[in-house]
């Protein structure tokens, strides 16, 4: 019943398959749940690359990075101030039980208990969820692919390395909640999710920003908008199952999205002000690539179509749908007012027909999808310990 959303699965995934670890000492593990070490583990195949399809490198004339170079301080000025002081921030423990307190296995019990209401296809989302938060290491490198904005030193004091970190660092606290509050409640299977979560950041992501920070920069804003309405969504489903204490765990995350959205809109607003072409047909270029979802690699060592399968899931029960994916296009083209841009090359031209025709078009493709929509099957999740889910 669901429109594709994910480009990876109209081009068919090839995924990966990796060697188990090798277990060095299983002796020392009185309350380990590892694997037996097997006679085989020599035999297994080695690590093998999915299957890539946006390999293309340096696209962005190098004149451009000057650009970046000349936007240092408007960067201090202007995006800078959205992140928020540490002090400031929630941490993971004020959503949590605190284990330093008399109470904490009273609290996890209550966390337990109600965690109980909610259904499992909930929780296949949440871990989906988590898990494309938890792949954080592969998305500071994606940024610090990229010309003119990256950190080239590992703590290099440009505006735009200050902020990559920083963001990285904002959004860890996203993976440590939700890591944290999946553990504690007792509904999903966390060796699974831990080896999806290992399988993820070994096969990295493939967004085709080809190193390019109008690509890039479209890209994360389009995905710091669908995170904060995916974690919106979470939150409001938390208070529909009689959860609101999960429900603000989500909401708070939802809110750092928004700040973070917020940022990176400002960043291409500021590039279609300076090169309106450039700009248009970095958009254009990325919504013609289709923005793949960060987590589109993620297998857990059984489900080959893990990402589609959890993607259905989250469609149907309205966590993040194909009409979120053309209403942020349509906010974007509003937000960036592409219909109003003038002077443009004829390349320029019909990469602005193009994307400001594209949200209704998804949107009829949705509702022709929808009428051939045939009753979906039920599926095993190993996050929920095999237990079957609609998708
Ligand atoms: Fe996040
Ligand atoms: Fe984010």
């Amino acid at each position: 019943m669901a429109l594709n959303i994910n480009p990876m699965n109209m081009i068919g995934s090839n995924l990966p398959s990796f060697s188990l670890p090798s277990l060095k000492s299983p002796k020392v593990s009185m309350v380990s749940t590892l694997p037996p070490r097997s006679k085989d583990i020599g035999n297994l195949k080695p690590f093998t690359a999915p299957k890539l399809v946006h390999q293309a490198t340096h696209t962005m004339p190098p004149h451009k990075i000057e650009i970046f170079n000349s936007l240092e301080e408007w960067a201090r000025d202007n995006i800078l101030i959205h992140l928020k002081p540490v002090e400031k921030c929630w941490q993971p423990k004020d959503f949590l039980p605190d284990p330093s307190s008399d109470g904490f296995e009273d609290q996890v019990r209550e966390l337990r208990e109600r965690a109980k209401e909610i259904p499992d296809e909930y929780f296949v989302v949440l871990v989906g969820d988590m898990i494309t938060e938890e792949a954080l290491p592969t998305y500071q490198t994606m940024l610090n692919t990229l010309d003119g904005t990256r950190d080239e030193t590992g703590a290099s004091p440009t505006s735009w390395a200050t902020w990559t970190r920083a963001w990285t660092a904002e959004e860890n606290r996203h993976t440590d909640l939700l890591n944290k509050y999946l553990y504690m409640c007792g509904r999903v299977d966390m060796r699974q999710v831990e080896k999806t979560i290992q399988y993820l950041i070994g096969s990295g992501m493939d967004p085709g920003t080809e190193n390019s920070p109008y690509l890039g920069f479209i890209y994360t804003t389009f995905q710091e908008r669908a995170t904060f309405i995916s974690h919106g969504n979470t939150a409001r489903l938390a208070k529909v199952h009689g959860d609101m204490n999960l429900a603000q765990l989500c909401g708070s995350i939802a809110a750092d999205e928004k700040r973070h959205e917020t940022a990176y809109t400002k960043i291409l607003e500021k590039l279609f002000e300076i090169d309106p072409d450039g700009s248009v047909l970095s958009f254009a270029d990325m919504m013609r690539k289709k923005i793949s979802m960060p987590a589109h690699l993620m297998y857990d060592g059984q489900d080959e179509s893990l990402f589609d399968h959890y993607s259905s899931v989250a469609q149907r029960i309205g966590v993040y749908t194909a009409k979120d994916y053309a209403d942020i296009v349509e906010y974007l083209v509003e937000r960036w007012k592409v219909k109003e841009l003038t002077g443009l090359s004829a390349d320029g031209r019909q990469a602005q027909d193009y994307v400001c025709g594209l949200a209704p078009r998804i949107r009829r493709l949705e509702e022709r999808a929808q009428e051939r929509a045939k009753e979906t099957p039920f599926i095993p999740f190993s996050w929920v310990s095999g237990r079957e889910v609609k998708l």
